[in-house]
């Protein structure tokens, strides 16, 4: 089984078991990760932003222009965000790293 990491807002490391064909979203939510994910994958939110580790970026499928646009609107934005629920895991992905961001649009 591949497995992901998880970096929480106060830096622990989580490494996860990552189902082939699950969204880092749904990985994140099966191991209670604080990610939202408040439209549940329909690109009409940006809280299940995370950013993904610099060795990992270009690895990824691009974005959708819909995911960019998203994605402007996320808190925190950075060089290497991603929405989470676009992020489908793959036995290329095996290893992933990813971070949360400080904050959601909703949140503090
Ligand atoms: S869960 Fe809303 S865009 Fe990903």
């Amino acid at each position: 089984m591949p497995k992901m990491t998880f970096v929480e807002r106060d830096g622990t490391r989580r490494e996860v078991e990552a189902p082939l064909g699950l969204s880092v979203l749904e990985i994140a939510h099966k191991h209670n990760v604080d990610i939202e994910g408040a439209c549940e994958g329909s690109l009409a939110c940006s809280t299940c932003h995370v950013i993904v580790d610099a060795g990992w970026f270009n690895k990824l499928e691009s974005p959708t222009e819909d995911e960019e646009d998203m994605l402007d609107l996320a808190f925190d934005l950075q060089e290497t965000s991603r929405l989470g629920c676009q992020l489908i895991m793959t036995q290329k992905l095996d290893g992933l790293v990813v971070k949360l961001p400080a904050g959601s649009r909703n949140a503090g």
